[in-house]
Parts: C-alpha cells; structure tokens; sequence
C-alpha cells in the first residue's frame, strides 16, 4: 500500500481516506484474528544454516509444539537444529525450500517443547537466501501423529492378517504331511529299538543302530513341532501367573547361560493379572525365544544380555511379555520371514525354522499375538501378548491317561518274560510296525495275535481270550472307535484292557473318544519301551 496519499484540503477527500484507513485497519484486525484463532499452526521467520528467528508465531503453534500459551512467540522456534529427531532431515528440507521456493505437505518429525516425538506436516514458502545465506519462510504447520500412528497400525494388521492366511494354507499342508509320516517313523524307531536289544555284542551294529534310533526321535520331534504348529494340540488352560511361568522358564536355562556368558536381567511388573493360558506352552513359547536369542547374541559377540520384561496393557486388556536380546538384530529383508516353517539362517543340524513357528501358532491359540521389532545391529525384541480373560479362547481341556512321550532314558530294554503266558491281540493296518510290537511282546513273554483291521480283530475276540488289546485307531473297513465300540459291547470286561496307538489327534473325534473311553493311548511315534510300561499298568 502507497503510505504517502497526497493531502488535498477537501472534505471530500478527507472522507475517503478516512473510509480507506478504516478499511485497512479492519483487514488488519480481521488478520490479526485470523492468526490468532485458526486451527492451524502458522510461523514467520528467518531460518539460518544453524539457527532460526521467529517473527511470528500463532497460539496455534505454540499448542501443536507444546509450549504453554504464555511462552513469548520468539521462543517458539520449530525449525531450530535441536528440534529436529533427525539433523539430516532439516538440511534436506531447507535445501528443498531454497530450491523450490516451497514445499506442499512436507512431512518431518520434529520434538515437542517436551522433547516427544511428532510427525509434523509443513506447507511453506520461502524467499531466496539473503547474502548471509538467511531464509524468510512463512509456513503452515500441522500435526499429523495421529494419523501416522493410525497408518503404522493398519499396516501392523495387515501383516498380521497376511501371516494368519499365510500360516493357515501351510498349516493344511504340513498337517497332512506329518500324519503321513508319523506311521513310516513309529516303524523305523520300533525296528531300531527291537533290533538295539539283540546285537549280540556287535558294537558297529549297536551304534549304527543307536544313531538310526536317535535321529529317527529327532524326526519324531520335528513331527510333532509341525504338529503344533499345524492345528491344535491338546491343551490344558487355566489362570496362571506369567512372571511365575518365566520365573521357571528361566530357571531351565540358568546353567547353560552362567556358562556362556549370558546374562539374564528380569523386569517382571508386580500384580500382573492373571492370563488364561497352557503354561507348558507359554513355557515353550519363551524357551524358544531365549534359546534364539542367545544363539543370534553368542554367533556375533560371544556373548549377550537378555532383558526380559512384562507388562499390563490395560487398553488392550493384554499382558504383555516382551524379550529383548542385544544381539545382530534381524535384517530387514529377513523379518517377513522368521515366522515361515523351515526359515532358518543356521547351518544345517543347528536349526530346523520352527522355533518361531511353533511360538507363533501357540500365542495364536491364544488368541494372542507375537511381533518383532529389531534394527539390523541393535538387538532384536520379541513382544508377546496374552488375553487376560477367559473371553474368546476356548475351554480347557480335560486330562487324559495319556502316556507321557518318551522322556530321555525311559526306554530300556524290557524285562524278559515277565508276562508268560498272557495274550494280547495287536490290532494294527501298518504291517511293518505291526510285527515290531509283535516281535516285542514274544519277547517280554506274551503270546500275540495280528488283526490287520477291526474287522479282523473282531473275529479273533470273539473266538479266544485276550487279557490286553493294542490298537490302531485309524484303520481300513472297521476303525479303532468301531472296533472297541462293538467289541466292548460283546466283552464288558476289556473295556479297560485297550491301548490306543494313535497319530496326531488333538481336536478331533478320536480326541473325544479317547476322553470318554478312559483308555490309555500313545502317540506315534511311540517307544516299545513305553508301550510295554503302559501295557504293564493295564493288566496290573
Ligand atoms: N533374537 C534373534 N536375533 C536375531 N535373529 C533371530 C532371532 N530370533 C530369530 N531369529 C532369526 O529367525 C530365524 C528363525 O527362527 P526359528 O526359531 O523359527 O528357527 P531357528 O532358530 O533357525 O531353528 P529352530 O528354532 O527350529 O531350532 C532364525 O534362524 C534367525 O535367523
Ligand atoms: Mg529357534
């Protein structure tokens, strides 16, 4: 505007200029409002290489930055060096500014007066760098947190729902997979257990017999990790306390970890509620995540810190446990993938990839979660969430007379002879591992029939004795369930003289059967030995 309206002696003119300056102060104080309300932050000022003058900053401003409403406006600098999260960032966006003369939308994270973090959208202009290498900008500011906090949780959801698809399609596959083995392995260990206990001395013989025994129960392990994995095992929830489950976990691997030099520090939060949980599998869901951790940290430094943590998450109604190594990290490129079955980055025989696996599938069980977080070099953090109330997981499972799996030692050689005279019929459609439970009761002294399904078996109970009856439970023609269902009808007295040889049955009919039936049952693939010990409680 022209400041210098010549003066002409006139009413007239007079008048007008006095209608103009009123028209100029009205914009002036409408402005004025304008900077004061608006929702928006607006700022005015010089911005140097290393320091910044403010010229004007709204009220605005002032509550999108933090600063009590009293602050004076040229102590609310936000584009200072120091209120940038990242320096680099403030030189690329003053040489965007000095380039193109403004940005739309430019989106930096700048630190409240508080030192928080904040996701701020800048709409600016700039005049060109004065001789001094000052800028005058004038800008638009806005916080936008909300919305990217918003944006990184729909972006959590959606590879969590990716994983969920991902883990359900293989799931099917590997459940098949592994039933299909579990019979061919019950046979290879059955045979390798028969054939241990008759060498003769031959120790070439023994040991190889020894190895073909040993890793055929590290592919039975593998098995049933896919198993849990694949579809849901038999469980057993109820309210536990988590810092007493970690407490225990921890005290597993205290040796190992004194010697190697990990260490440990728990941060377990006090009056943590209750979690409807299986505790053996929140156990195993945290012995695979310290035993991953302490080898990421052992194969890079040789030695290694866990921090172990749990908190309630009241929003969530989740208590949350989170394991924190600081160790390599997990590369960017891998992260989408430590959750697959088989994805492993160890050399051959040290991993098989389902550590992660299983965990995931468990927490899933639970109707929890498991995320990673991790910089490549800046350790990695596992966070597990579990519900804390009933709602939403299914009910606990009752116990059944299950026979423990296979524990280290259980399977020495069964006496000879103890059962003279007894008869027991075998009731199996695998004829391979059929004639290695055959060949084992011979030896502890029974007489033994073979029945190649129920239909067959039925017969033979019906034309002799039995005192015990092993039995398969998926079968050709006449099933396991069949088989006792009609053969209990016809002989009341052996309703309790069953042992069922089963695959995977976790979820299904054969579950509930064995339940209501009270019968004992062991899972292929199972030791002689063990069947042997079952076979003895049953008739004792
Ligand atoms: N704390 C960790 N730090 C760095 N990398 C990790 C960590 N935990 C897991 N990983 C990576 O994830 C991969 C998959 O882990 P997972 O436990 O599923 O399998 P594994 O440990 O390789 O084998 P397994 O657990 O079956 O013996 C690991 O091979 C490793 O590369
Ligand atoms: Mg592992």
């Amino acid at each position: 505007m022209d400041a210098a309206a010549p003066h002409q002696d006139t009413d007239a003119a007079g008048a007008a200029e006095e209608a103009l300056s009123q028209v100029v102060d009205d914009r002036a104080a409408a402005f004025a409002r304008l900077f004061e309300a608006v929702h928006e932050g607006v700022y005015i000022g010089l911005v140097h290489a290393a320091t910044t003058t403010t010229l004007a900053a709204n009220p605005h401003l002032k509550l999108v930055l933090g600063y009590p409403p009293e602050t004076f406006e040229r102590e609310v600098r936000p584009f200072d060096v120091g209120r940038f999260a990242d320096p680099q960032a403030r030189v690329a966006f003053l040489e965007r500014l000095a380039n193109a003369g403004s940005v739309a939308d430019y989106l930096v994270r700048l630190r409240r007066a508080d030192n928080t973090l904040a996701w701020i959208e800048v709409t600016a202009t700039a005049d060109p760098p004065d001789s001094t290498g000052a800028m005058r900008i004038e800008a638009l500011v806005r916080d936008v947190s909300e919305r990217k906090h918003l944006e990184v949780q729909s972006r959590d959801l959606y590879y969590q729902l990716l994983q969920t698809e991902k883990m359900a399609a293989l799931g099917q596959t590997i459940s098949g997979v592994a039933h299909e083995l579990n019979n061919p392995l019950a046979t290879i260990l059955s045979w390798a257990e028969r054939l241990s206990e008759h060498t003769d001395g031959n120790a070439p013989l023994k040991r190889g017999l020894d190895v073909i025994l040993s890793e055929s129960e590290r592919a039975a392990r593998i098995v049933r990790n896919l198993l849990t994995f694949a579809r849901k095992r038999q469980s057993t929830r109820a309210l536990v306390d988590l810092n007493e489950i970690i407490r225990e976990t921890l005290n597993l691997r205290a040796y190992e970890q004194r010697i190697t030099n990990i260490t440990v520090i728990p941060a377990l939060a006090a009056g943590l509620p209750a979690v409807f949980a299986d505790g053996h599998q929140v156990k195993q869901v945290l012995l695979n995540l310290l035993m991953n951790a302490e080898q990421a940290m052992l194969g890079a430094n040789g030695r290694g810190t866990i921090v172990i943590r749990t908190w309630h998450d009241s929003a969530k109604q989740m208590v949350v446990m989170e394991v924190n190594d600081d160790g390599p990290g997990v590369a960017e490129d891998v992260k989408g993938k430590i959750f697959d079955p088989f994805f492993t980055t160890k050399e051959v025989g040290k991993g098989t990839g389902l550590g992660l696996t299983v965990a995931y599938a468990i927490v899933q069980e639970h109707g929890g979660r498991i995320r990673l977080e991790s910089r490549p070099g800046a350790g990695a953090s596992f966070f597990v969430e579990f519900p804390m109330s009933p709602v939403g997981v299914a009910a606990p499972a009752r116990r059944m007379h299950q026979t423990p799996p296979p524990a280290a030692g259980s399977a020495a050689a069964p006496q000879r002879d103890v059962f003279k005279g007894a008869r027991v019929l075998v009731v199996e459609d695998e004829p391979a591992l059929a004639s290695a439970v055959k060949e084992s009761f011979v030896d502890a002294g029974f007489v033994v029939d073979r029945a190649g399904d129920g239909e067959e078996g039925l017969a033979l109970v019906a034309e002799n004795h039995y005192d015990l009856i092993v039995c398969d439970l998926k079968m050709p023609r006449v099933d396991g369930i069949r088989f006792y269902r009609a053969m209990t009808a016809a002989t009341p007295a052996l309703a309790r003289r069953v042992i069922f040889v089963t695959g995977d049955v976790a979820g299904t009919d054969a579950e509930r059967f064995l339940e209501e039936s009270g019968c004992r049952w062991l899972s292929k693939p199972f030791r002689l030995g063990d069947l042997l010990r079952a076979a003895r409680e049953a008739l004792a």
